[in-house]
């Protein structure tokens, strides 16, 4: 079932925190609301599932108006950051509260919970209770109670948060599959980009209560609106350096390089600023368009060793490379920029799109 948002806001008393905000998600999608703390992305899941009022906007499901209606007329599973399980009862009660409440036949019961219970891997929990459990399996019990009714819209606010990070690894496989499985329509809301790069088919960026851009992983990765975008997906982050265009190139007291084909046709004036962001896997050990500089730290992440280059004029550049430790702390070297990889940013930080 499509949820769509239209020009949705919601204000707490005279601070508003999310104006105007437009979202479709479409029948059978996962959609990922992210974006850094207090930007509101709790704030628009709650308006969605009826818990908060809606100051302003329409919530639609399908063809739907639901903007009006509470949490118990919707059709809607949820899952709290906190689990919020009911400690006193047990994991198959845990699990059977929503159909009760829906006063259905307790065979019926019995068999979803059994159902819900085999596809998450746990029959043998179903006579404990939550304080029982670990984290990883509380969780479990929460995606189970807000999926047992068959809803036809999931929405999860940091599900895996709790987690350690194996578990974490897990359960987003074990959720993204259940999602697919159900086809329901869903929302993660997460702070965490790899999460949502992982786990999602779209995802909706949010800062200061504003969606900045939605679009596939790969899109946010590689065609980022504006500097907020780039700077908030990838993972060791972008490097930007700060500069200006002149005579076709890219220069910064630190650095320069011919500007690469797709951008010499961009509307970019002479002596105009510019920011440029290099992701770390676009500055590699080479020769073609050099960058130099001191290496001012070094961490070996496993498979990968990532290394901080500061340039003459005290800009910094991040390289992750695989292998062997080409070099040591304190090291001059001159490394090679992917230029065609290169993302320009005006001084309002606004991307310049290749012509
Ligand atoms: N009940 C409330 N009353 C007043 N202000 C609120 C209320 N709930 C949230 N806010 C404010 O709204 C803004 C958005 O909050 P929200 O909980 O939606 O953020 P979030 O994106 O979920 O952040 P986090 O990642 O930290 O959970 C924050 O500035 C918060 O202080
Ligand atoms: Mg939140």
């Amino acid at each position: 079932m499509e949820i769509k948002l239209e020009k949705f806001s919601k204000s707490f008393g005279s601070v508003k925190v999310i104006e105007e905000l437009d979202l479709t998600v479409g029948n059978g999608e996962m959609i990922a609301l992210l974006g850094p703390s207090g930007c509101g992305k709790t704030t628009t899941l709650y308006a969605i599932c009826g818990i908060h009022r809606v100051s302003a906007g329409r919530i639609l499901f399908g063809d739907r108006d639901v903007t009006a209606l509470p949490p118990q007329e919707k059709n809607v599973g949820v899952v709290f950051q906190s689990f919020a399980l009911y400690p006193h009862l047990s994991i198959y009660e845990n699990i059977a509260f929503p159909l009760r409440i829906r006063k259905e036949k307790n065979a019926d019961i019995e068999r979803k919970v059994r159902e819900i219970s085999a596809t998450l891997y746990m029959e043998h929990l179903l006579e404990r209770r939550p304080g029982q459990l670990s984290g990883g399996q509380q969780q479990r019990v929460a995606l189970a109670r807000a999926l047992v009714r068959r809803p036809d819209i999931l929405l999860m606010d940091e599900p895996l948060a709790n987690l350690d990070a194996s578990l974490r690894l897990e359960m987003r496989t074990e959720i993204r599959r259940i999602q697919q499985e159900s086809g329901c329509t869903s929302i993660l809301v997460t702070h965490d980009q790899v999460e949502a790069m992982s786990m999602c088919d779209r995802i909706a960026l949010m800062n200061n209560g504003v969606i900045q851009q939605i679009g596939t992983p790969d899109d946010m990765y590689h065609q980022p609106r504006n500097k907020f975008i780039a700077g908030f997906i990838g993972n060791p982050p972008i490097s930007f350096i700060d500069g200006a265009v002149e005579n076709g190139q890219f220069t910064s007291q630190g650095m320069s390089f011919g500007l690469p084909d797709n951008l010499k046709k961009a509307s970019l004036t002479s002596g105009q600023k510019v920011s440029v962001g290099i992701r770390p896997e676009h500055l590699q050990p080479g020769s073609e368009n050099p960058v130099a500089g001191e290496v001012t730290f070094i961490e070996s992440q496993g498979r990968e060793i990532l290394y901080d280059l500061k340039l003459g004029d005290g800009q910094m550049l991040r390289s992750i490379q695989s292998g062997a430790r080409t070099c040591k702390l304190g090291d001059r070297v001159t490394w090679s920029i992917n230029v065609n990889a290169v993302l320009f940013f005006d001084a309002q930080d606004e991307r310049i799109l290749p012509a």
